[in-house]
């Protein structure tokens, strides 16, 4: 509806389940790396059309702790998309003045790309007007297990901000919205969390057609709604 007055009700961190790839291929009759490939030209639009839309953080789900357990031949198109996504895109981000950050176990992935993730956030502009953050080799359980575990090696007891400082989200602000396209509504190990008090849009458009018009309407539905935080 257009009576929304979008102008104060765009959220400031948006994160997005990129689901529905493998399915919409498949429909097609086509591979499901050739789903990714499409996956990742739709995120890349996305990206752009967030930040146009005044969106600072957008974070998106792009490999999940447990997507790693997925066929070799799967994860090594998967790892190829990422690599030369990093290798193409990263120099015209850091150009228009955004920030990469990376969410996740590092450790899991190949050396090269570790390095690649970890550089593209090191070398990211200071002061940036707006942050790409891939969660990638992500798990919210993993995520707060590490957590857990640095405070009980420093035998430290924490309040909210002290975890929140030992999370991979650590100075991030938590999401607003979280998109899920592709059908499923479920969170599948994303920002648990962090998500405490996100407002939720499932959509069942799959991933690779989840265009900047239906990005605009889940942003048009977060901003009529009424977020009390328990509050009356
Ligand atoms: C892409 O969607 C997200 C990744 C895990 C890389 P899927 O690969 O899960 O696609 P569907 O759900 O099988 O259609
Ligand atoms: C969630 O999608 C993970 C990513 C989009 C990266 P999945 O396809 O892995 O989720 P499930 O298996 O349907 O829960
Ligand atoms: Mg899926």
């Amino acid at each position: 509806p257009r009576y929304i007055d979008m102008e104060n009700k765009i959220p400031l961190h948006v994160g997005i389940i990129m689901d529905g790839n493998g399915r919409w291929a498949e429909k097609q009759g086509k591979s499901r790396n050739f789903g990714h490939r499409a996956g990742r030209d739709r995120m890349i639009g996305l990206a752009a059309h967030a930040r146009d839309r005044g969106i600072k953080y957008f974070t998106v789900y792009a490999l999940s702790t447990e997507n790693l357990a997925r066929p070799q031949k799967e994860l090594d198109s998967l790892f190829g998309l990422i690599r030369r996504y990093f290798a193409s895109n990263i120099k015209k981000l850091y150009k228009e003045n955004a920030a990469v950050r990376t969410i996740g176990d590092l450790s899991l992935l190949p050396d090269d790309i570790a390095k690649l993730l970890t550089d593209g956030e090191k070398n990211s502009p200071q002061n940036a007007g707006f942050t790409v953050v891939f969660a990638i080799a992500y798990g919210s359980r993993a995520e707060i297990l590490s957590a857990v575990n640095k405070a009980v090696e420093r035998g430290e007891i924490l309040d909210e901000a002290g975890f929140e400082k030992l999370l991979y989200t650590s100075g991030l602000p938590n999401p607003d919205l979280i998109i899920r396209p592709g059908g499923e509504t479920r969170m599948s190990n994303f920002l648990t969390y962090q998500a405490a008090y996100s407002e939720l849009y499932f959509t069942d458009v799959l991933f690779p057609d989840f265009s900047d018009a239906e990005f605009d309407k889940a942003i048009e539905n977060y901003a009529g709604r009424n977020r009390r935080f328990g509050k009356i």
